[in-house]
């Protein structure tokens, strides 16, 4: 009986939270993947409200750029189960949108969701076919997962796959997980949202703080997955800028919590894309 009450309140609260995201952006597609754990039911509305400010900082992207056209092609990259494609989907109806990722059953749900292109991916991410020629790229929480020796093949990878005039819009965690993790109260709204200190043991928290303090940089591994290229990282922007010069892109704009919890990056093609073993860091660019 309580079980059936609590799944009547979360059905009702859930129809609730969809009338609201249509509400606001009209056309979209509201079905969320029943294996999709970027959706918390401590915080439905919030799974809309993410895909919504992104979109909001990507069409802002955009205009900087000086696009006139709507993207005609877009790579979403991770896309997860979704969370920010429905909302290209329903703002550029016309567009052919490629969504990448490693996990197959959300390759499968995006492709027939989304009426997503949906290759599947592969790690490391630059062995994977991810296409070109795309006038937008995102990429939401890929960098924060993986170590430095990812960092500039992943943005070369997508450098390539950019038009000339294309923009990517990708995410960090900066200065303020780097204070989380040394244990700051400052950002009540982040702490509320992340398992404590990231999900990270005392240890790999400790060494992230460590390795920030010496380098700008710090890369862990979730406990018991030493061998698992996916973990944690944490970037201070000047770190994050001298990679991206050093991938053969520009930075157009950075904004500090841009994204809640993360940074947000807008970067272009630099006049000549070279391969990253070829390119000296020149600093922070456009920055
Ligand atoms: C934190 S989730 C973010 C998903 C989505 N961008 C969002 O914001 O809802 C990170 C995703 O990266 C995916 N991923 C990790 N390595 C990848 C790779 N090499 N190629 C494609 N996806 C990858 C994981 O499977 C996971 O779904």
């Amino acid at each position: 009986m309580a079980r059936l009450r609590l799944s009547l309140g979360r059905a009702r609260r859930m129809r609730k939270v969809r009338r609201s995201a249509t509400n606001q952006t009209l056309g979209l597609i509201t079905t969320i993947a029943a294996r999709d754990d970027m959706f918390s039911w401590a915080y439905p509305a919030g799974y809309f409200a993410t895909g919504r400010v992104a979109l909001a900082k990507i069409q802002q992207a955009l205009l900087e750029k000086e696009a006139d056209d709507p993207p005609k092609r877009i790579l979403d990259l991770p896309c997860g189960y979704g969370r920010l494609l429905r909302y290209f989907r329903a703002t550029w109806p016309e567009a052919e949108i490629v969504a990448g990722e490693l996990v197959p059953d959300a390759v499968a749900f995006c492709q027939r969701t989304f009426s997503a292109t949906a290759p599947q991916s592969k790690e490391p991410l630059w062995e994977a076919d991810i296409g070109g020629n795309y006038d937008l790229i995102w990429s939401g929480s890929l960098l924060t997962h993986f170590d430095e020796d990812h960092w500039k093949p992943i943005l070369h990878h997508f450098a390539e796959a950019l038009t000339v005039r294309g923009v990517l819009v990708f995410s960090t965690i900066g200065k303020s997980g780097y204070e989380i993790l040394q244990g700051s109260d400052a950002y009540p709204w982040i702490t509320a949202v992340i398992p404590p200190r990231y999900a990270l043991s005392d240890a790999g928290a400790g060494h992230i703080v460590q390795s920030i303090a010496d380098t700008g940089f710090g890369y862990s591994h979730y406990p018991d997955h030493d061998d698992d290229p996916y973990g944690l990282a944490v970037a201070l922007p000047e770190w994050a800028a001298d990679r991206i010069v050093a991938s053969g892109m520009t930075v157009v704009r950075h904004e500090e919590g841009g994204w809640g919890s993360q940074d947000l990056w807008s970067v272009t093609r630099s006049a000549r894309t070279e391969h990253p073993d070829d390119v000296t860091a020149t600093g922070i660019g456009g920055y």
